[in-house]
C-alpha cells in the first residue's frame, strides 16, 4: 500500500527562481534564505519518495477569475512548467502518476469533495519554485500529483473544509494498492499581500501561530474564517490554506522535524517546515 512519510511546506515566491537562474545562492539577501534548505534536503535524501503530492494555488495560469475550481485535482502523465508572467525560468517538464491522481479524485469524490479533474494542467512557480528548491542539482527524480486550492477568488474555502479535504486525499492515498512512498508538499505563505494600503503587510506572531498549530493541533487553525486569515495574514498570506490541506493529509500527530522561518523574500515571510506523522 502507498505510504505517507511526511509533509513539507515552504513559501514560493517567484524571485527565487530568479535567484536561482543568477546563482545568487551566496550572495548576502539569498545565503541564509537558501540555507535554510540543507535540513529538509537532507531529511529527503533519507526518505527518497516516488510521488510527490504538490499542493498550491494556481495563480492564473489554467485558471482565471472566469472559472475558477475551488479544487482541482491533476491527472496528467506530464505536467509543463510555465508561468503566469513573472518572466522565470521554466523548468523541464515534469512526470505525473495518473494512477494516484485517479485514486485520489475517486476517492475524495466518494466522500463527497466534488473536485475538479485535470488531465492537462500546466505548473507555475507555486510548483516549480519549490521542486528546485528541493533537488537543486537537477530535475525531480520524483512523479507529482498538483492540487489546487483556490486562495485567489472569494468565496475561499474554509480552513475547516481544507483540513477535511487533506484528510479524504490522505486517506485516498493510503488505499492505494501499489508500494508507493508519498511525500506532500504544500506551497504558500505565509504571511504576505500585494495590494492596497496593507501592501507588504507581514504578520510574524500568526506565522508562527500556524507554524506550532499545524505541528501540534491543526484543528486550532479551523476557528478562523478566511475573512480573519485575510485580516491576520494579508490577501496572499490566506494561502496558508494550502499547509492546512497538506497537514490534513498527514492524519494524525506529528512531530516536527525541522521548521526555518525568514523576513522577508520579496514580499513575503517565507517559511519551511517539515512534519512526519507519528
Ligand atoms: C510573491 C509571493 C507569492 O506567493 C507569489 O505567488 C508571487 C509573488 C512575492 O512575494 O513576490
Ligand atoms: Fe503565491
Amino acid at each position: 500500500m502507498a505510504e505517507i512519510l511526511g509533509g513539507i511546506g515552504t513559501s514560493h515566491v517567484p524571485a527565487i527562481g530568479g535567484a536561482i537562474a543568477r546563482h545568487l545562492q551566496q550572495d548576502a539577501y539569498w545565503k541564509p534564505f537558501f540555507d535554510g534548505f540543507q535540513d529538509v534536503r537532507q531529511w529527503l535524501q533519507g526518505q527518497r519518495p516516488d510521488v510527490v503530492v504538490v499542493v498550491y494555488n494556481d495563480h492564473g495560469l489554467n485558471f482565471f477569475l472566469d472559472k475558477l475550481p475551488t479544487f482541482a485535482v491533476g491527472a496528467a502523465p506530464s505536467y509543463t512548467s510555465s508561468d503566469e508572467g513573472w518572466g522565470i525560468p521554466t523548468i523541464a517538464p515534469v512526470e505525473g502518476d495518473p494512477d494516484l491522481s485517479w485514486a485520489i479524485i475517486e476517492g475524495v469524490v466518494a466522500e463527497e469533495f466534488d473536485v475538479t479533474s485535470c488531465q492537462e494542467m500546466r505548473i507555475d512557480h507555486a510548483v516549480t519554485i519549490p521542486l528546485q528548491l528541493l533537488w537543486p542539482s537537477g530535475p525531480p527524480p520524483v512523479r507529482i500529483v498538483p492540487i489546487s486550492i483556490n486562495t485567489v477568488q472569494h468565496p475561499l474555502p474554509s480552513a475547516k473544509r481544507c483540513l477535511a479535504f487533506g484528510q479524504a486525499i490522505g486517506r485516498a492515498i493510503r488505499r492505494h494498492p501499489p508500494d508507493l512512498k508519498v511525500v506532500v508538499l504544500a506551497t504558500g505563505g505565509l504571511s504576505h499581500q500585494f495590494d492596497g494600503e496593507r501592501a507588504g503587510f507581514i504578520n510574524p506572531e500568526f506565522d508562527a501561530l500556524c507554524l506550532n498549530s499545524l505541528a501540534d493541533d491543526p484543528c486550532r487553525l479551523t476557528g478562523y474564517s478566511t475573512r480573519e486569515i485575510v485580516a491576520l495574514s494579508g490577501t496572499q498570506g490566506v494561502e496558508i490554506l494550502n499547509w492546512i490541506v497538506g497537514r490534513g493529509i498527514l492524519g494524525g500527530p506529528t512531530r516536527e522535524v525541522c521548521r526555518k522561518y525568514h523576513i522577508p523574500i520579496s514580499n513575503t515571510a517565507s517559511a519551511v517546515q517539515v512534519l512526519e506523522p507519528r
